[in-house]
């Protein structure tokens, strides 16, 4: 990476396709992954499986307002992992392995636009590696052993204090709480600053519905549904405060290491080069919503798992030792990143259909989670299925989830203890999820127990 390198100003120049070859599959669906609604709901399984039994090759109408023809949607676990497997042929520099648009220049929000893609989720090659590697030693299983005795405790505080409630929003009281507090121990935030990520995570949720609503309210002007201005305000000004307070960290400690990870990515040099403020914003937000959102949204989503499986429940609590398996069937069926996104690169094949050059094809993990030709009977919550750590929730390949040790640590302490004390939780009215296709974002999980003194 040469000294003022922006990966953002590059991706702009960087052209998408119309296919280059007629459609294998002539299927038209009636509903759209760009329904941010169908998601409120929790994935919309039995979409996925229309597309995958009628066009597992769907070419999709573009995201609203895209300039750019649409996109390839995979909904199978082979041709997902192939796509994933092969980096050379299916880029996630050329036009970013994350955003399933890069909008119109109106409707690009200035920070996060930028930030959302300079970073290494969106690096191919050397470059990526070498990133990576920056990364890598606070994920090393030593360091997640040591990091987990602090999970321990921290766990057993937070149910300590939800114990005698008796009923709590778990997402508010448990489960947004323990990844903000392990993600700050590795990243080196102090305490005093950590609850500012609690809002900061909320609204990062909500910022795919808000671009959407903006462009509606360009289109259509303010409708009754349109979200109130004020909240939109807030919306940005939490964004900008979110950026500061991450450029004045990463700052501080490029001045004055520490040993933690955000004076690794402060200092990260690559190619001999110091990143750019550009690439420490987007190194920043990737960390803080990688390492938060997902692990958050697994907890809660297991919660409600268990209870409307409760044939699993009881399996579970009385064989603790399933716990490991359980923890994969639930990160299968949650799948918490619901898609990411490559650009072909040269002429290539996707299970028997041509793809040209510079098409753009997204991998919807859900879907392959729920391939019945890898998973039996995928729809079932089966905490004995044999193969449930085949799923692809956390990616596969070169750019594989770097949190999943962490994730996996969190998530068995949570449910050791949480089972251990609260045998009898139940839900307690409806959950609450936020309308965006690229995180099942939980917002709310009500739950009631007996109450602890
Ligand atoms: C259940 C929890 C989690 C799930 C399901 C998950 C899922 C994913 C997925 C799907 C990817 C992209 C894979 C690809 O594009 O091929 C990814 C990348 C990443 N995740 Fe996670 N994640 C989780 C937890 C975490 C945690 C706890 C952290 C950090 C503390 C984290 C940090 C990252 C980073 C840094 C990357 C980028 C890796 C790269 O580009 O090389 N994730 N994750």
């Amino acid at each position: 990476m040469s000294s003022g390198y922006v990966l953002s100003d590059e991706v702009l120049d960087h052209k998408i396709n119309e296919p280059a070859y007629s459609k294998k599959s002539s299927y038209k669906a009636e509903k759209s992954l760009n329904d941010l609604d169908l998601f409120t709901k929790g994935q919309p399984v039995d979409f996925y499986k229309e597309l995958r039994d009628n066009a597992p090759i769907y070419f999709h109408d573009p995201m609203p307002t895209d300039p750019e023809p649409g996109y390839w949607v995979l909904t199978r676990h082979e041709d997902i992992k192939h796509v994933s497997m092969n980096p050379k042929i299916f880029s996630s520099q050329y036009a970013t392995g994350n955003l399933l648009t890069l909008g119109t220049e109106e409707n690009r929000h200035p920070k996060l636009f930028k930030s959302t893609i300079d970073h290494m989720l969106n690096l191919d090659g050397e470059m990526h590696l070498g990133l990576r590697k920056e990364h890598m030693p606070f994920f090393k299983p030593g360091y997640v052993e040591d990091l987990q005795k602090k999970v321990t405790i921290k766990v057993g505080q937070l149910l300590d204090q939800i114990a005698p409630m008796g009923e709590c929003n778990l997402v508010k009281e448990v489960s947004q709480q323990l990844p903000i507090y392990t993600l700050s121990e590795i990243l080196g935030i102090p305490e005093a600053d950590r609850q500012k990520l609690v809002s900061w995570m909320e609204f990062l949720e909500l910022a795919q519905y808000f671009a959407v609503e903006q462009i509606k309210q360009q289109n259509e002007g303010i409708t009754d549904s349109s979200p109130d201005p004020a909240m939109i305000e807030l919306f940005n000004s939490m964004v900008d405060e979110m950026f500061d307070y991450g450029k004045h960290i990463l700052l501080k400690k490029r001045k004055n290491p520490e040993d933690d990870l955000l004076s690794a990515i402060a200092n990260a040099k690559i190619e001999g080069e110091e990143l750019t403020q550009e690439f420490l914003d987007g190194s920043w937000l990737l960390i803080v919503f990688a390492g938060n959102d997902t692990t958050r949204n697994t907890m809660s989503g297991g919660i409600k798992l268990l209870h409307d499986n409760q044939d699993q429940k009881e399996l579970l609590i009385n064989n603790p030792d399933y716990l490991p398996n359980f923890i994969n069937e639930t990160v299968r069926c949650v799948s918490p990143v619901i898609h990411m996104r490559r650009t072909s690169l040269e002429e290539t094949e996707i299970n028997g259909q041509r793809i040209g050059p510079y098409e753009k094809i997204a991998l919807w993990y859900g879907a392959a989670n729920r391939d019945p030709e890898i998973f039996d009977d995928p729809d079932r919550f089966n905490i004995l299925r044999e193969n449930a750590d085949k799923h692809l929730a956390f990616g596969i390949g070169r750019h594989t989830c770097l949190g999943k040790p962490v994730a996996l640590m969190q998530l068995k302490e949570f449910y050791s203890q949480f089972l251990a004390r609260f045998p009898d939780f139940e839900m307690n009215g409806e959950w609450k999820v936020a309308p965006n296709n690229f995180v099942h974002a939980i917002q709310e999980m009500p739950i009631k127990f007996s109450p602890k003194s």
